[in-house]
């Protein structure tokens, strides 16, 4: 069995249901916290809930009586911790709640998954972690030197409890760095659909910096096969970057918007945003060298893709 952490969030409900789709037996356990609305996160599972190899647990990674109970209860072979509180800038405005779920609800979690003896644990990270001043493309061996947000410093935290636990119990670990990953039910306050949602109304967008951020924006799909392939191949301990391996800046992403959504964007220019990075590009040869990650999808098809599911979805 394979336990879903965070499974009814943006990726997790992605994931999941590849998973059931494949036969696995599935454990999600999410405790549809309020970042943003849970009646989205419950339409995410809405059609995996009827699955008789799929068990929803509406419960908290930092609940101890919860944890013990489910690792108590279920043969849990593979875990895969997606369960977070995300977002960089709401990051700032809550530093110790962040601690408590990534770092403290990440602890939580390998303590009970090393006495269970898991047969792989992989933990779902981010390109945060890079911080301002690295080289790019990221490389997985570049030094974790400048984060500059809370949520970036517990995605680090984790990661080295990762390897801790890892070097001192043996459990197998293997950490995947997302790079702005995309797709239907992204997160609501995500850029691209944000600016979707704005856009369609008519609303100006914010626009930070001047524009000039540039990120590596990472279909769904393509995460979801990168994380599959993890679950397959055995590792002692590794780090993998998921990205597209592509940068692109924030103007020729609003063109692309305009151009599918049919409108011109409405730009409210702001000053730098604390916490945001200038640029995020992954480095993925260990991926696609060792994991057989391919991505896929490119930034106009994806968008295109994204549209098409917001203008149907009815929420
Ligand atoms: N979306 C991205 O671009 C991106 C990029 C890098 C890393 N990540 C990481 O990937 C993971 C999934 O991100 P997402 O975009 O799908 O976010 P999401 O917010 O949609 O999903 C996270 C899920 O975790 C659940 N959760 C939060 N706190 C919990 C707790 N204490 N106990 C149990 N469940 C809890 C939420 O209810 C939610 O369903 C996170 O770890 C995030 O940090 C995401």
């Amino acid at each position: 069995m394979i336990l879903v952490t965070g499974g009814a969030g943006f990726i997790g409900s992605h994931l999941i249901e590849s998973l059931v789709q494949k036969g696995e037996e599935v454990l999600c356990l999410d405790n549809f916290d309020k970042f943003y609305a849970p009646e989205i996160k419950e339409k995410n599972i809405a059609a995996v809930l009827k699955k008789r190899n799929f068990v929803l647990i509406r419960g908290d990674i930092r609940d101890e009586k919860c944890l013990k109970d489910i690792f108590g209860r279920f043969p849990i072979e593979k875990v895969v911790h997606l369960a977070a509180r995300a977002g960089v800038r709401a990051s700032l405005k809550d530093p110790i709640l962040y601690a408590n779920v990534n770092i403290s609800g990440t602890l939580r979690l390998l303590e009970f998954s090393q006495k269970k003896k898991v047969r792989s644990f992989i933990l779902g990270s981010s390109s945060s972690v890079y911080g301002v001043g690295a080289k790019v493309p990221f490389n997985e061996d570049d030094p974790l030197l400048n984060p500059i947000s809370p949520y970036a410093v517990s995605k680090i935290a984790s990661e080295f409890y990762g390897r801790l636990f890892h070097q001192t119990y043996g459990l197998p670990i293997i950490i995947l760095r997302f790079f702005t990953v995309y797709g239907p039910r992204q997160r609501p306050e995500m850029a691209i659909h944000k600016f979707t949602g704005l856009m369609e109304s008519g609303e100006e967008i914010p626009v930070f910096a001047g524009g000039k951020t540039e990120r590596d924006y990472t279909y769904v799909d393509d995460i979801v096969g990168g994380i599959l392939n993890a679950l397959e191949k055995g590792f002692g301990f590794e780090i993998f970057n998921l990205g597209d391996s592509r940068t692109v800046k924030l103007p020729y992403l609003i063109s692309i918007l305009e151009a599918e959504l049919g409108k011109k964007a409405k730009i409210k220019n702001f000053p730098d945003q604390p916490g945001d990075m200038p640029v995020t590009y992954a480095d993925i040869t260990r991926a696609g060298e060792m994991l057989s990650y391919s991505p896929g999808v490119q930034i106009e098809d994806g968008i295109k893709r994204f549209v098409k599911w917001y203008r149907q979805k009815n929420y």
